[in-house]
């Protein structure tokens, strides 16, 4: 991200409140993911360490500093998720959309060569009572099956 448009997100956020999550969210949602070049600049500007910047990013699982796909796809492996499937649920969309199951820099974040899909995983939504879910571009899912998972790749753009 050039300077001046990163100013223009730092202008948004005035005041010291939520500016450093504001500020991270825009990039992250402009970028897609948050480029390392970005996050210096980004601590320079806001008089930050880059440590705590990266942190911060590493910590929330809507940042990545890894490019993500067009959609983002967050499997559910809370316990009740874990104990309702979710651990079928991610096999079955790795099968799908042809991805390892590695774990890279100690997190599981993969996109499909295509950077059509992103697949990550996450501790629990709040919506256990629909175990197992996923979001898909923060849109909710429950009561996923593996048999659910072509439909529900389809509903974004995916094809058999
Ligand atoms: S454990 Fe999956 S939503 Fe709570």
């Amino acid at each position: 991200m050039d300077e001046k448009r990163l100013d223009e997100i730092i202008e948004k956020y005035p005041y010291p409140a939520g500016r450093t999550l504001g500020v991270l969210r825009e990039i992250q949602i402009q970028e897609r993911h948050i480029p390392m070049d970005t996050l210096k600049l980004v601590s320079e500007k806001l008089d930050l360490p880059l440590s705590e910047l990266f942190a911060l990013v590493t910590f929330y699982s809507f940042f990545s500093l890894k490019p993500v796909g067009e959609h983002l796809i967050t499997v559910c492996m809370g316990t009740p998720c874990h104990v309702k499937g979710a651990e079928k649920i991610l096999e079955t969309l790795e099968e799908h959309l042809g991805l390892s199951g590695e774990v890279q820099d100690g997190k599981y974040l993969q996109t499909t060569p295509d950077n059509k899909f992103t697949v990550e995983i996450a501790r629990c939504f709040g919506a256990c009572s629909m175990a197992p879910v996923l979001h898909v571009d923060g849109e909710l899912h429950g009561y996923v099956t593996p048999e659910r998972i072509p439909e529900i790749l389809e509903m974004y753009g995916w094809k058999r």
